[in-house]
């Protein structure tokens, strides 16, 4: 949530934010900012309301001053509405000092410290909890012997919440100061110039050298050098990470959108995680797994949100089945607040394609207190949550722009498996049988990729159909029923249209009130499973209500249908699988659903309203 870039020694300082700040849109685009100090060191705010390019007109409109430092941010409103003067950067002036600041994350006793800070003077301008951070500072400064960095830690001493900021002085060209706790902040390492960035990405094709800051550590930049203290104001030194981060600079490499780009990248992305986990030799998984001792595992927590706890539901179908663990699933906001038991020796898995999730995250570090191992199944190996963690397993899905997601989701489900299964052979499931289901596996590759070879028309047409319902529910039974789930989520994220999903069985208890001619009802359901015939009966009772009956089924479901009844309903069909890549294979027809229903509906497929990437906010 909210993208942050700042700069110090280039003197193209405006050009990299705006650029860096282009990358980062994805995480918040309400509104946006820059500001630079001049070569004479006076401060300059550029703000606009909207999507960056707002901003990138107003600049090219009146330039910023040639500046080789500054700051930029790109805003998802938590206090205060998207207006000019809501947006980022915030300045702060007392006395003879003036700082402005980016922010992230959420400075929870705002209020309190704005009744501390108006009589010393400070005047605030905004709805915004943001406002506090230079005044803080500044109050500091003026008050506590004029020094920035001990300033700095007084003032977030003060704060609540979860945040990374960055700052600067006006007058004082020499130093970019930056710090966090909670939120993701890391320093892009330059030469002659230095970086900040709340997602290394922002800084692509600038620098490949990163430092990823710890918890209330304070780094202060000059043009040649980094220094970083602890919160306890120690001098450390913090690893620097080379990434390649040329893959994610390729755009939409032809596609309209992202998220279509990134649908369609999932062979690639199932063939990478196959190589990269399974063995071909002995057909056994081969996750990271060193330090767990699997075979004793008494009960496992998947804890994650949106998506990802959908994935996690999924995990618990296949860890029953093919472990035989007991699991627990649920929501990151629910369980970080409920006061869970642990198990002495029980595992908590965080699943999270950012690994910056504010109530994963969160959730993770009561688990790690409570003396859980922690195994995180993260696309970000260098985030927070990778970085609490006692295991990370990379998900390979490469970067995920599109603020719904689809390739991720994938991922998620087949290291799920994989982990079921490897599991499942540390507690006695019979070397053949693992080798079957990876054997199976492996062909997943193949069936999505023939599945996204389809021309599009048929999503195209209910589509447009689809355009003008207020409502829908999906369905699915065993473990189709997390991707009914994530079904209802997607075509809720990018069209808005409303959508419930329930296990299929779940519908006659009250569900079932809501047919009517104009409700469409997407039920998921393989003809392999043995419960096809309970599924049809289901359909045929939304069917008697005069709902719309969308059935996804696969070619052996198709095969059981009547004539009557499949006259009376639209078909999506997707091959048979073995029942492994089921979910999976389903999950194809409704990302294409919801993505062309978008389209048909015209809104904002990549950043729809109101949403953000990765949800760094409670
Ligand atoms: C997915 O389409 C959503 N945008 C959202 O539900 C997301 O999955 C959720 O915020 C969790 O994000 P994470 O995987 O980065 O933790």
């Amino acid at each position: 949530m909210c993208g942050i870039v700042g700069v110090i020694g280039n003197p193209k300082a405006a050009e990299i934010i705006l650029t860096g700040l282009g990358r980062l849109e994805y995480r918040g685009y309400d509104s946006s900012g820059l500001a630079v100090l001049n070569n004479l060191g006076t401060l300059e705010v550029h703000k606009a309301v909207g999507k960056l390019q707002s901003l990138l007109d107003k600049v090219k409109a009146t330039p910023p001053s040639a500046a080789s430092i500054g700051i930029g941010h790109t805003r998802w409103a938590t206090h205060g509405s998207p207006t000019e003067e809501n947006a980022h950067p915030h300045t702060g002036r007392l006395g003879g000092v003036n700082l402005a600041v980016v922010h992230n994350g959420i400075i929870e006793n705002y209020q309190e410290l704005r009744a501390e800070l108006s009589p010393h003077g400070a005047v605030f301008r905004t709805e915004t909890d943001t406002e506090t951070i230079p005044f803080a500072i500044a109050n500091a400064l003026e008050y506590g012997g004029g020094h920035f960095i001990p300033a700095v830690r007084a003032a977030t001493q003060k704060f609540r919440g979860n945040f990374a900021f960055v700052t600067l002085k006006e007058g004082d060209t020499t130093q970019l100061v930056g710090t966090r706790r909670g939120a993701p902040l890391c320093i892009g390492v330059g030469t002659g110039a230095n970086y900040f960035a709340s997602d290394p990405f922002a800084l692509a094709g600038v620098t490949s050298k990163f430092i990823f800051l710890e918890d209330d550590d304070i780094a202060t930049l000059t043009p040649t050098s980094i220094t970083i203290q602890d919160a306890k104001g120690n001098p450390v030194t913090r690893p620097t990470k080379t990434l390649d981060l040329s893959e994610d600079m390729a755009g939409k490499a032809g596609y309209k959108h992202f998220m279509l780009k990134e649908i369609h990248e999932q062979p690639a992305v199932v063939t990478r995680i196959l190589q990269a986990y399974t063995s071909a030799k002995t057909m056994q998984p081969t996750l990271p797994l060193e330090g767990l001792n699997l075979a004793e595992i008494p009960f496992i927590n998947i804890i994650a949100c949106g998506t990802a706890s959908y994935a996690g539901m999924l995990g618990k179908y296949f860890l029953e089945q093919f472990a035989r663990v007991p699991v627990n699933v649920d929501v990151a906001s629910e369980f970080r607040y409920r006061n869970p038991p642990f198990p002495p020796g029980g595992i908590f898995i965080g699943v999270s394609q950012s690994g910056e999730t504010a109530d994963t995250l969160a959730a993770l570090e009561i688990a790690k207190a409570a003396g859980q191992k922690i195994i995180v199944f993260t696309n970000a190996p260098n985030s927070s949550m990778a970085r609490a963690a006692d295991v990370v397993v990379d998900l390979m899905a490469g970067r995920e722009i599109a603020v719904a997601s689809t390739k991720a989701f994938t991922a998620m489900c087949l290291n799920l498996a994989l982990f079921a299964l490897q599991v499942g052979a540390a507690r006695g499931l019979p070397v053949a049988e693992v080798a079957t289901q990876i054997t199976a596996l492996r062909t997943l590759p193949t069936y999505l990729t023939n599945q996204l070879n389809q021309p599009p028309a048929q999503f195209e047409e209910l589509a447009e159909r689809l355009t003008a319902a207020r409502s829908m529910l999906y369905l699915g039974r065993g473990t189709l029923t997390p991707i009914a789930f994530e079904g209802a989520l997607k075509i809720k994220e990018i069209s808005y249209i409303h959508a419930a999903a329930y296990a299929s069985g779940e519908m006659k208890h009250g569900p079932i009130a809501l047919v009517d001619k104009t409700l469409p009802v997407i039920n998921l359901a393989s003809g392999t499973d043995g419960l096809f015939e309970k599924t049809v009966s289901n359909l045929k009772e939304v069917e008697a209500r005069h709902g719309q009956v969308i059935l996804v089924t696969d070619d052996e479901g198709a095969k059981q249908l009547d004539d009557a009844t499949r006259s009376k309903l639209t078909l999506i069909k997707v091959p048979t699988v073995p029942p492994i890549l089921a979910p999976m294979v389903f999950t194809v027809p409704l990302q294409l659903l919801a993505y062309h229903t978008a389209t048909a509906k015209g809104t904002d497929v990549d950043q729809p309203r109101n949403l953000a990437k990765s949800v760094t906010v409670e």
